[in-house]
């Protein structure tokens, strides 16, 4: 059973911080860390690579793909490296290709169903942080610290304006705010756990908050 207190969920759309918050929290309390994003990401990285449609009929060859190697997340200085089995996949899981087609991917049911398992194995050790869409509501319900972080769709957009400049991918601040609207759209309308706030989560909005601050947020209200 998953250790109640050590696990520290944190959901939310794209562009809200989740990563960077998620990562920094884990580093402080000495966690592992868990991008269920990464590892949907993986699924259609594997999907795109095999010309895989994203349908129905598919998702079983898609859900085999991705359950075929564990997942590892690696603090490595400032950087966080994802492998699959022994495959690095930390950038190529962040194309534009990728971003388009994990909407699709993460809606599958075999290839939730497999993810969302791995997921809760992953977590049965406790001392995590896991962050994603539906970490609070599915994958681990009975987390005792779960927090779902907003942020106003403009400093959303703006921000991951920014990263992606700073990786040097070419990209208007048009397209970047039409990707997060369409994203959001499928990631919260979907049947199947949608992006959803949990009942018993904090909410906390990021708009107007620094990293650090939201960071000593989350671990003023844990109790660390
Ligand atoms: O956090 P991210 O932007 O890297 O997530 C990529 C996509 O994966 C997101 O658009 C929806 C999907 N996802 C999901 O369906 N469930 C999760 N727990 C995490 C991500």
């Amino acid at each position: 059973m998953v250790d109640r207190h050590k696990s520290v969920v944190l959901d939310g759309p794209a562009g809200v911080g989740k990563g960077t918050i998620a990562k920094a929290l884990a580093r402080r309390l000495g966690y592992q860390y868990i991008d269920t994003g990464a590892m949907y990401r993986t699924a259609a990285l594997l999907a795109l690579e095999h010309d895989i449609p994203p349908e129905q009929p598919h998702e079983h060859e898609i859900a085999r793909l991705v359950l075929a190697h564990p997942f590892l997340f690696v603090f490595d200085g400032p950087l966080l490296r994802v492998f699959h089995g022994d495959r690095e996949v930390t950038d190529d899981i962040r194309t534009a290709e990728v971003s388009y087609l994990v909407s699709p991917v993460s809606a599958l049911a075999a290839v939730r169903k497999g993810l969302t398992d791995l997921q809760r194995q992953m977590a049965s050790q406790g001392n995590v942080v896991m962050e994603g869409r539906d970490v609070g509501t599915v994958v681990l319900p009975d987390a005792s610290h779960k927090f779902f972080l907003t942020a106003s769709d403009d400093i959303r957009a703006d921000r991951r304006y920014l990263e992606l400049q700073q990786k040097g991918v070419e990209i208007s601040p048009q397209q970047v705010r039409k990707d997060l609207a369409r994203r959001d759209h499928l990631d919260s309308t979907r049947k199947l756990a949608p992006l959803q706030q949990a009942k018993d989560a904090l909410v906390v909005d990021t708009s107007n908050m620094s990293i650090e601050e939201v960071v000593n947020c989350i671990l003023g209200k844990i109790g660390n």
